[in-house]
């Protein structure tokens, strides 16, 4: 999701400093983004000046040190907390007082992702959904201790991103994933218990109830491990048997059949 928060930022007008563990990685993301870009110029949505001047906004970085002069950090890692904990706070350190630290957890309390950083006050959740560049939503969730200055600083920047902002609670999953993910997940029952086929399960929802796209192409989309990681942050934070994961999708995970991601999920990828 950080290719698609990063130019959805830079076209919006904004430098970004794309950071990732390597250097190669923020540069092939970046060449991914131009692909992107690419294709909306040979659409006629934007013109070949604009996409340039995206690309120009972009530069590539390794390491969290890069985020130092950084006014706001959007940070996008996979869905695991220690590694959350972790990245916070370091960026606690590194970054300058004024800057405000967000993260696109999918699920985790941002409350217990702030508990990392020293200045609590400016951590806050900014969830986008996927694909960035053409969804409209962004959830706001404020921890206990984020500052009003912090909320309204990231509402104002989702709204420059040409996002509707919308503030929701810190509950796990908070509000999208808490609705979405328990479908997602008794979709993959209903394969599980040999009741329709993945592709059966996506007409009636595509055909039936106008979804876009059907659930479990849905969640090979999403990628599932990350489906498995928000179901396990419902399952632990409320400790109500409805939100367990279901078996089907632990075994596809642990088969590294992650989705779309790693050319093989419910379907296969060319
Ligand atoms: N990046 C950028 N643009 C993309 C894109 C991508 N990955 N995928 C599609 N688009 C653009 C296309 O270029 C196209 O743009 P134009 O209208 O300008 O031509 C537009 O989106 C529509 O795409 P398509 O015509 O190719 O296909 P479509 O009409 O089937 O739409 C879709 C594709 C937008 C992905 C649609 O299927 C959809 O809305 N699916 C549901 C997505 C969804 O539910 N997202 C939320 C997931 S949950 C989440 O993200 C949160 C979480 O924490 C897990």
């Amino acid at each position: 999701m950080g290719l698609g928060i990063a130019q959805t930022a830079a076209s919006s007008g904004y430098a970004v400093i794309m950071i990732d563990v390597d250097l190669e990685a923020a540069v092939k993301g970046i060449a991914k983004i131009d692909g992107q870009l690419s294709r909306l110029a040979a659409k006629g949505r934007i013109n070949e000046e604009q996409r340039l001047e995206t690309l120009g906004k972009l530069r590539p970085a390794a390491g969290l040190k890069e985020a130092g002069d950084a006014a706001v950090v959007i940070e996008a890692a996979p869905e695991h907390k220690a590694l959350k904990l972790q990245l916070f706070r370091e960026l606690d350190q590194i970054c300058d007082r004024k800057a405000v630290l967000a993260s696109n957890t999918s699920s985790i309390p941002i409350t217990e992702i702030a508990a990392a950083a020293k200045h609590d006050d400016r951590v806050i959740g900014m969830h986008f959904m996927n694909p960035v560049p053409v969804m409209p939503l962004v959830e706001v969730i404020r921890g206990l201790a984020t500052s009003d200055e912090a909320a309204g600083r990231i509402m104002s920047l989702a709204q420059a991103m040409g996002k509707t902002p919308v503030e929701v609670r810190d509950v796990p999953g908070f509000a999208a994933n808490r609705i979405l993910m328990p479908m997602i997940n008794e979709a993959i029952y209903t394969v599980y218990e040999g009741v329709a086929s993945p592709a059966a399960v996506d007409q009636v929802m595509m055909l039936g109830m106008r979804h876009p796209m059907g659930p479990i192409t849905l969640a090979d989309f999403i990628g599932l491990d990350t489906c498995l990681s928000i179901m396990e942050t419902l399952h632990q934070g409320f400790g109500d048997p409805k939100y367990r994961p279901c078996p089907l999708l632990r075994s596809y995970v642990a088969a590294g059949w992650l989705g779309r991601k790693t050319g093989r999920g419910f379907y296969v990828y060319e």
